[in-house]
């Protein structure tokens, strides 16, 4: 299994190119089963999930071929990947390839919509909280479908099709968004869905679906609606920049001090994380070619945050800011209300000599001197990358375990951060 090893100390100086969102790219790549013509993704990044993903794709018969795979002289790779369903084969998404990745449940709603039968086990994914699917088969009951849960599957129908109706959702969900939303496209008449996630990446799938041929209307704002057509076309659709690796990178910067431009990446994406940045005392500002960062002689300061839908501050840049705030000058509050469980890196931090007590869902971090290098194991996505954000502030060594976690979700991060002056090296055994 591989590992990265970390020599901490380094700031970090340079350019790094922010690759495309994962959390975009998939329902973008999921929405291909909605139309037997080709969609044509452009800037798809590659990653453990996206490879994943297509290998379920192809389980229900869409084709892919891959080109413009040119290595940018930066080194980034920038993919057009071409997903063609002319012919939907099988509509179960079986247990061995829906448990490793949540995001793949997301095929109910496509498959639902357009051939009137999914049968799709229920998720896996990252450890971090039970992560129902509730939302989804109350919204797809009342678009019309019979659901029903049997040995761990969810079996769906709509014989005659979906049909439009209004659906609230009782909590903000990304996920059920998604899948109502493509689900909708091809139901009869019109679909209104309330209190809607409003994340940029739901903005990329609504725009998708708009070039395929949609009737979508309002994503970003709380209230999407929907008008059913009877059939979608191709498109070619950009992936939007990573805003969770742009934040990465940036809270990367603010713990190591240094200078880099995150080239490619759309501040506004990020909106409430940089101002939090802001307060703990990096630098930030919009250049030609993407965002800057900068944290020159003082110190890092202390800031309470608390995780929030967007446009508030994102779950998934929970792990790493409490990274940085390992060291800040003074203590702060870290409340973490989307997920149950997703304080795993507390104990690893710990590891590193980080002071942070937990208290329900509120983490208490005093900030600390030195950390110190040590063995620690990443245990999700998002908490692997912390570990790496502290590792690079923390005398010594750290080397961090079961890094597949981080290639699920991070393009090249070795590469990326020696190519800025770290010292990061993977090591296969
Ligand atoms: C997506 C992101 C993930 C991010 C999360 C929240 C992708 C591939 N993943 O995950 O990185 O951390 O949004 O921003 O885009 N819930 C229910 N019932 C449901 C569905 C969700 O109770 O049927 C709960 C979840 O347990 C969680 C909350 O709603 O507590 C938010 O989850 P959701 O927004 O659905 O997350 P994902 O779409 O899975």
């Amino acid at each position: 299994m591989d590992r990265i090893k970390i020599v901490g100390g380094n700031k970090l100086n340079g350019v790094i190119p922010i690759s495309g969102a994962k959390n975009a790219a998939l329902p973008l790549m999921i929405a291909s089963l909605l139309t037997d013509d080709t969609l044509t993704l452009e800037n798809v990044p590659h990653l453990a999930d996206v490879e994943q993903l297509i290998r379920i794709l192809g389980n229900h018969g869409v084709d892919y071929s891959v080109n413009g795979r040119r290595e940018r002289q930066d080194g980034a790779y920038s993919r057009t990947i071409h997903f063609t369903a002319r012919n939907i084969v099988d509509t179960t998404a079986p247990y061995e390839l829906v448990s490793r990745m949540r995001a793949s449940f997301w095929v109910i709603g496509p498959l639902l919509a357009r051939m009137g039968v999914a049968t799709v086990s229920l998720p896996g994914g990252c450890a971090i909280g039970t992560r129902p699917v509730d939302l989804f088969i109350d919204g797809l009951r009342v678009l019309g479908a019979d659901i029903e849960i049997e040995n761990g599957y969810v079996k769906a129908s709509a014989k005659g099709g979906l049909v439009g109706n209004r659906y609230t959702f009782p909590k903000i969900s990304v996920g059920a968004t998604h899948v109502l939303m493509m689900a909708a496209t091809l139901a009869k008449g019109e679909t209104i869905l309330e209190n809607a996630a409003q994340e940029p990446e739901v903005v990329n799938l609504a725009d998708c679906l708009n070039a395929m041929g949609a009737r979508v209307r309002g994503a970003g704002t709380p209230t999407i609606t929907i008008e059913g057509v009877t059939s979608l076309s191709g498109a070619r659709v950009r992936v939007i920049p990573d805003r969770i690796e742009t934040g990465t990178y940036a809270m990367a910067v603010a713990m190591t001090g240094g200078d880099v431009i995150l080239e490619g990446a759309d501040g506004n994406l990020l909106s409430a994380a940089l101002v939090t940045l802001g307060q703990a005392g990096a630098e930030i500002s919009e250049t030609n070619s993407g965002l800057r960062v900068v944290r020159n002689g003082h110190g890092i300061m202390p800031v309470d945050v608390t995780t929030q839908p967007f446009p508030g501050f994102p779950t998934d840049l929970q792990a790493q800011f409490m990274g940085l705030m390992t060291k800040a000058k003074g203590t702060s509050h870290i409340t973490e209300t989307i997920f149950e469980n997703r304080f795993m890196h507390v104990q690893e931090l710990a590891r590193l000599g980080a002071r942070i007590s937990l208290s329900g869902q509120t983490a208490k971090i005093e900030g600390v001197e030195r950390l110190k290098g040590a063995p620690v194991m990443a245990t999700d996505l998002r908490a692997s990358v912390s570990l790496v954000i502290a590792g690079l502030a923390a005398e010594g060594e750290t080397t961090v375990n079961r890094v597949y976690h981080l290639d699920r979700g991070f393009e090249r991060l070795e590469e990326k951060l020696t190519r800025c002056g770290a010292v990061v090296e993977r090591i296969s055994d």
